[in-house]
């Protein structure tokens, strides 16, 4: 299953969720478990990429022994390491779940139990591909993820619009068998010109070809 496709370029992959901390104890996040991440990157090192993957928490490690692996726990920190990577990559691929807002402050001790209510102020956090679409050089390919529970394929467009991506992958959470921790995942992929590609429900590691294979049909631009 080895093979040459993606000899000498170096790729980005964002994946698993981001942690953003309430107090020492408590953060926010969400379901993502890296399994789709993991299987892109391993695809990647599979077709000779020199593969970058910024990890979030408690995320799926890939197999590949090659794959350079950045441990992160907030959108913050995700946003670091991936702007210092981005100049250098050829592919980026944003597939972490990365929380959109934060809390405003985080508590340096413990929030003690008082009262029946409590609320917690949160701000907006980076958004990672959007602002590294802001910097992106024609070469460069960054390719998108759109987690969706309604209107899927509307906002999946304005996603791939709005941050620039080449290519952006759906996965609805009405669909049964894609999404979230499962090992398995149904995908539409959409195009800059209109075109797109409907995966069946499927394993992540042949989603991940899939993708690859999609990757391929971007057209170089000039
Ligand atoms: O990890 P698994 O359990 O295997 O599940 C895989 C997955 C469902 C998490 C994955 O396939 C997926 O869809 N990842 C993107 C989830 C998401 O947050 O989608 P979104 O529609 O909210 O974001 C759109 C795109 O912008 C994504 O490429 C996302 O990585 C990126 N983004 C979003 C917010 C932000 N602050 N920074 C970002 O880079």
């Amino acid at each position: 299953h080895h093979n040459q496709d993606f000899v000498g370029k170096r790729v980005l992959i964002t994946s698993g969720p981001t942690q953003e901390a309430i107090d020492p104890v408590r953060f926010i996040s969400n379901h993502s478990s890296g399994k789709m991440g993991a299987a892109i990157a391993d695809a990647f090192a599979n077709s000779g990429a020199e593969v970058h993957l910024v990890l979030g928490a408690g995320a799926k490690k890939p197999k590949s022994p090659s794959i350079k692996i950045y441990p992160v726990k907030s959108a913050n920190e995700m946003y670091e390491e991936s702007s210092q990577l981005h100049e250098k990559m050829d592919i980026c691929v944003f597939a972490a779940a990365v929380a959109d807002y934060a809390p405003k402050n985080v508590a340096s001790e413990k929030i003690k139990k008082e009262g029946a209510d409590m609320t917690i102020a949160l701000v907006k956090n980076v958004d990672i591909a959007y602002s590294l679409g802001k910097i992106k050089r024609p070469h460069q390919l960054h390719i998108g993820f759109a987690l969706e529970t309604e209107n899927e394929v509307f906002h999946a467009k304005q996603k791939l619009e709005k941050k620039k991506f080449d290519m952006i992958i759906l996965n609805s959470m009405r669909q049964k068998g894609a999404g979230f921790q499962l090992d398995t995942n149904k995908v539409s992929l959409f195009f800059e010109d209109g075109s797109a590609i409907e995966s069946d429900v499927l394993p992540k590691e042949q989603i991940a070809k899939i993708i690859l294979e999609g990757i391929k049909k971007i057209p170089v631009k000039i």
